[in-house]
């Protein structure tokens, strides 16, 4: 991981904000009893409908911090957390042990998979991380070799667009901090914009981020073997016409704040082909 200075960068400010315990480190709200009522709680827009989660081979790709590892495992599923983060890590296995289930906890960077062998997993579940990484081609590749053929992935992550318009609005319009075409990192301006705000919590956090443009998502899906068949692109509450102009609110009415894609790896699938010229 050492190698690597963006993910270890972004693994000491992880750890940072899981310490500072800002909500995204936390985890949200309390599963249900009931089956159905966990599946619905796991995965509320049905991202997984007709797939078969108990006794499937899931991985849980960066999903330190939350429940997400921790229900697959309560509906039975055969789970392996993987994280950079010890701290995201460490509230995961706490939370197991409360519900006392069993899963698979390591920490890793979900550039490199080959502590996994090919298709060693039904599900790949990915949600909002593929912004710390430089290389989501890279990423796409090691879950298309790890995904069992007939497997199902579904990852989101900030919306390309939106990510280079926060904090930028003068004068009445949004002016992109980079170029859509630009794919380095998304530029800090200030400490305050490094700054994670929570109610009282306050932590300076300048997490690396890229906008991976849709294009580059769905190419690298299908050079790695899946076919994409979801494409959703949202934002976490309902357009608010009272938003405070410039406000990520307002921006978030305006502009999907996520984007989020379902793929196949084909049954019998063939391996990966060539990524499209
Ligand atoms: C916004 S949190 C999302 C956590 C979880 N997926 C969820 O939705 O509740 C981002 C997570 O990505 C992890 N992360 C960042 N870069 C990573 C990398 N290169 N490899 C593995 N995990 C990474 C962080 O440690 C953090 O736990």
């Amino acid at each position: 991981m050492g190698a690597d200075p963006v993910v270890e960068h972004n693994r000491r400010m992880w750890d940072r904000l899981a310490r500072a315990g800002i909500p995204y480190t936390r985890p949200q709200g309390s599963p249900p009893r009931s089956r159905a009522a966990l599946r619905r709680f796991l995965d509320p827009e049905s991202r997984l409908k007709g797939v078969r989660i108990a006794g499937a081979r899931v991985l849980a790709l960066a999903a330190g911090g939350g429940w997400d590892p921790v229900v697959f495992a309560m509906l039975s599923a055969e789970t392996t957390l993987l994280d950079l983060s010890r701290r995201q890590l460490d509230t995961v296995r706490d939370l197991a042990r409360r519900r006392r289930v069993g899963l698979r906890i390591l920490q890793g960077n979900m550039k490199d998979l080959s502590r996994f062998g090919p298709e060693e997993f039904d599900i790949v579940w990915h949600a909002h991380s593929l912004v710390f990484v430089d290389d989501a081609e890279r990423v796409l590749r090691e879950v298309g070799r790890v995904l069992a053929p007939g497997g199902t992935y579904v990852t989101s992550t900030m919306h390309p667009t939106t990510l280079r318009l926060y904090g930028t609005y003068r004068d009445g319009g949004w002016r992109p901090r980079t170029s859509y075409f630009d794919d380095g990192p998304i530029p800090h301006r200030d400490r305050r914009d490094a700054t994670w705000e929570f109610d009282r919590i306050r932590v300076v956090a300048p997490t690396i981020e890229y906008g991976h443009r849709i294009e580059t998502l769905v190419n690298g899906i299908a050079a790695a073997g899946m076919w994409v068949d979801g494409l959703w692109e949202h934002s976490p509450a309902p357009p608010d016409p009272s938003a405070e102009p410039g406000s990520d609110d307002h921006l978030e009415s305006v502009f999907p704040a996520f984007l989020e894609i379902r793929a196949r790896k084909p049954a019998g699938a063939p391996g990966a082909h060539k990524h499209p010229e």
